[in-house]
């Protein structure tokens, strides 16, 4: 059997139904479904890696990718993994300024739901926006970020990534840094790291930390030395300068002297320590590039990767469910 034979056995032996009808928050998943997701995630990495990447299990349903935001690599992300599961994919840039929140929101997605897709993914600026949409449609909605509320998939992907790297995520300490306040990056970590398992630490300067994050269940640092000791796993935000309304920080080279991860920062968690960062970086001003291009440290180019197969494994189980709810 060729190596897409193998990997394609390996996914039809791992499917498993979507726990739930939509996919807006990590609280959707449980652990045995999160381990069973990843499993399937596995499968479909050997899958990408074989030269005939196409499957039928999406086949005749339409995935609409509908982002209000900019997105590059999220967006293309989605896209593939629909594409190589042989969904009908359109995708729908729709410019910030063409949409405003609230009614507007809700007529796109009534116009969108009598077009009868099958699921939805969504990035909207506002929190809220992906779970607000799922109850005005009939199909499957998958949340690709809200605001500075969550963005599930891409916790999911950096699970992935770490279970590959590590082997297990129970018992890891992992630091995520810089940006908290801003960041659905950051919420979405937090709920399945936790959920997995491991320890979870926010660094970052008081004017990006929210106030209540210590009722996150995570230790908070305001010094990256003392929050970087003894972690396996450092995990950098970027800056979302345009989510902040005021002066926040004095000035990106200020922010990096403090902040930025360079060789010297680094140094300060444990030997073997991984970085990662969801993209798009700010080289120089939340992380240097002499560590974020080190594939001996980096797992920012797996994440990548691991992105395409987390979706793959989240649309092929959501379609799984579709299938069985028919
Ligand atoms: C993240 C996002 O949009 O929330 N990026 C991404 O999904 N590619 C992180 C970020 O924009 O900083």
């Amino acid at each position: 059997m060729t190596n897409a034979a193998v990997a394609a056995d390996l996914i039809a032996d791992r499917l498993v139904p979507f726990p739930k009808s939509h996919f807006l928050a990590a609280a959707d998943l449980n652990p045995p479904f999160v381990s069973a997701l990843l499993d399937l995630g596995d499968a479909f990495v050997e899958l990408n890696r074989s030269s005939t990447k196409a499957l039928d299990l999406l086949r005749g349903r339409t995935v609409l990718n509908l982002f209000f935001e900019n997105s590059t690599r999220t967006s293309s992300s989605f896209e593939i993994a629909a594409k190589r599961l042989g969904a009908d994919v359109v995708t729908m840039p729709v410019g910030a300024s063409s949409v405003k929140k609230g009614e507007t929101l809700i007529d796109t997605a009534v116009t969108l739901n009598a077009m009868r897709p099958d699921i939805l993914v969504v990035r909207h600026g506002a929190s809220g926006a992906a779970a607000l949409l799922s109850q005005k449609v009939g199909c499957a909605v998958v949340n690709a970020g809200d605001g500075r509320h969550e963005h599930p998939t891409q916790a999911l992907l950096d699970l992935l990534s770490l279970r590959r790297a590590f082997g297990d995520v129970g018992g890891l300490t992992v630091a995520i840094c810089g940006d908290i306040a801003h960041s659905r990056v950051a919420r979405s970590n937090v709920a399945l790291l936790s959920m997995m398992g491991a320890r979870v630490r926010l660094i970052g300067p008081p004017t990006l930390v929210p106030g209540d994050a210590d009722r996150w269940g995570c230790e908070v640092f305001h010094d990256m030395r003392e929050g970087l000791a003894g972690c396996d796993v450092v995990m950098m935000l970027r800056l979302q300068l345009e989510r902040m309304d005021g002066a926040l920080m004095p000035s990106t080279r200020e922010y990096f002297r403090f902040w930025g991860l360079d060789r010297e920062k680094l140094a300060w968690a444990r030997a073997g320590a991984k970085v990662m960062h969801p993209g798009p970086m700010n080289r120089g001003v939340e992380i240097d590039s002499d560590v974020a291009d080190d594939l001996s440290v980096s797992l920012i180019q797996d994440q990548v990767e691991m992105g395409v197969a987390a979706r793959m494994a989240v649309l092929a189980s959501l379609a799984m469910r579709l299938e069985s709810a028919r």
